[in-house]
């Protein structure tokens, strides 16, 4: 559905993507997840043809977009047709009302009248706007313009969603409502790429995780896998505390005493039956023992190290 290939964008000394190669298939919801400015929004400024990439080829829908150093207009102008797309820094006229910005939208797309009336309440519904829907946007917070631009952006009722950090400035009732949004378009057959910089966005509803780093790809999977292989990396740490002092020094463990008989011990995997065995054997007693997994925030700062 879109496969980008070995993609290079400097703005003039700034590398900001290096040879990036990525692949979202259809009826996937893919997070494009990465720090900032990683890439993120060049990625998807490139797909959209909205700035001009130096190498590498893009795929849309199964025709090249942009391949040898040049955008074939016309795959592209088919190809958007059947996108939507929520922009990372998007101007709203402050002036109007959601019904009305939507209106406008909607007759871009040259949208029959008595569809459009019946398509635009049905989205200002979705996005939970429909009791201020006559309201001026310009008094609008940044989670109820979050919410409008990504009704904006589902108007033609789009193949392909492509939106960027949509979740920023929402609050978590809004995170879990756009979370729902998005399950409602998978169930509906529609493919949906997101960026974000924050994991907790991508978990749950992501069949895919993209990772990308100084604009490079540094891993795809799914998030459990990517959890597992960083898992790893972070470690788990064990807390415990025994009757008396124990002697760790056969163990081979990375252990550090927190006080005369409480002790930390980091592990690559969990080894708390181990660590059960090793004090059984010295003839103590673990009194306490806690596992502390690594948060997701954690991994993410690991990932991107
Ligand atoms: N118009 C521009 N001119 C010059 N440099 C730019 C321009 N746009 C982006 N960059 C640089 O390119 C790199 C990638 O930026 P990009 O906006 O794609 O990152 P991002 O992952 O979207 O970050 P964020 O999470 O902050 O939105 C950064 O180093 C950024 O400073
Ligand atoms: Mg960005």
């Amino acid at each position: 559905m879109l496969k980008i290939e070995n993609l290079v964008k400097n703005y003039k000394d700034v590398r900001a993507l290096d040879g990036l190669n990525l692949e979202v298939k259809e009826g996937q919801v893919y997070g494009f997840l990465g720090p900032n400015g990683a890439g993120k929004s060049t990625t998807i400024l490139s797909t959209l043809g909205l700035i001009f990439p130096q190498e590498g080829r893009i795929e849309l829908f199964d025709r090249d977009v942009f391949s040898e150093g040049k955008f074939n207009e016309n795959a592209l102008v088919e190809a958007k047709k059947r996108i939507g797309y929520m922009p990372e820094h998007a101007t709203l006229w402050d002036f109007l009302t959601p019904v009305q910005t939507l209106d406008i939208i909607a007759d871009a797309f040259k949208m029959p009248k008595q569809e459009k009336e019946k398509r635009i309440n049905e989205l200002l519904d979705l996005v939970g706007l429909s009791e201020t829907k006559n309201k001026k946007v310009g008094k609008f917070s940044k989670g109820m313009r979050q919410r409008l631009l990504l009704a904006q952006a589902l108007l033609n009722d789009p193949d392909l969603l492509i939106l960027d950090e949509p979740m920023t400035g929402l609050d978590p009732k809004g995170i879990a409502e756009f979370k729902e949004i998005i399950r409602e378009q998978k169930k509906a057959g529609k493919t949906v790429f997101f960026s974000s910089h924050i994991l907790a966005h991508v978990e749950e509803i992501c069949d895919t995780v993209g990772v990308i780093v100084k604009g490079k790809l540094r891993v795809e999977d799914n998030l459990e896998n990517i959890k597992r292989e960083f898992l790893r990396k972070v470690g788990y740490t064990i807390l415990i505390e025994t009757n008396v002092p124990v002697d760790w020094s056969s163990s081979g463990w990375k252990v550090t005493p927190l006080g005369e008989k409480k002790y930390r011990i980091v592990a690559e995997e969990d080894i708390r039956e181990q660590v059960h065995d090793f004090v059984a054997s010295q003839g103590t007693k673990i009194l306490t023992m806690q596992v502390k997994e690594p948060s997701l925030e954690e991994i993410f700062l690991k990932m991107v190290d």
